[in-house]
């Protein structure tokens, strides 16, 4: 009860933390706005395709990936990798920074492909 009570006073703080990190001081929801789009445009074929269902070919992004790290997203993003690529000369740092800021918004829960079943072989783990 008085803890029911204190997780319900925690919770909107707590909420509060992760907006205001996730708009860094920026016009919050619009800049969301614009990553999604961005996201949308560049991003789907590789990462939110409906490969899912097969297997991606990219992995899924969400707020948890690189560790939830804005930086390195941003650095990834911009920099690419051998199997990515790069996207500095197409988008502006700010750009990029609507992009993490969108992903920071998604809940690896969603993102994430549905739970493996476990193996029947699978030993005592
Ligand atoms: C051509 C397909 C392709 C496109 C388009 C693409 N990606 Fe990727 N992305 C990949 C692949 C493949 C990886 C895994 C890279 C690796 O392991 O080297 C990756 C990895 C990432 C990672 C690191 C994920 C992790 O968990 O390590 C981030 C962040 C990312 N991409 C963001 C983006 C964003 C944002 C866009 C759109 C602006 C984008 N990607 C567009 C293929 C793509």
């Amino acid at each position: 009860m008085l803890r029911n009570a204190l997780v319900a006073a925690a919770l909107p703080a707590l909420l509060l933390c992760v907006t205001a990190a996730a708009a860094q001081g920026d016009a919050g929801g619009d800049q969301v706005k614009l990553g999604e789009r961005l996201v949308n445009q560049s991003c789907v074929v590789c990462h939110f395709a409906p490969q899912i269902t097969s297997g991606s070919y990219a992995p899924a992004l969400s707020k948890d990936t690189l560790g939830g790290n804005a930086e390195i997203m941003h650095q990834f993003i911009a920099d690419g990798s051998p199997r990515m690529p790069g996207f500095k000369y197409q988008f502006k740092p700010d750009q990029i920074d609507a992009i993490v800021a969108y992903i920071k918004t998604i809940s690896p829960t969603a993102a994430a492909p549905p739970p493996r079943k476990p193996r029947s072989d699978a030993g005592a783990d």
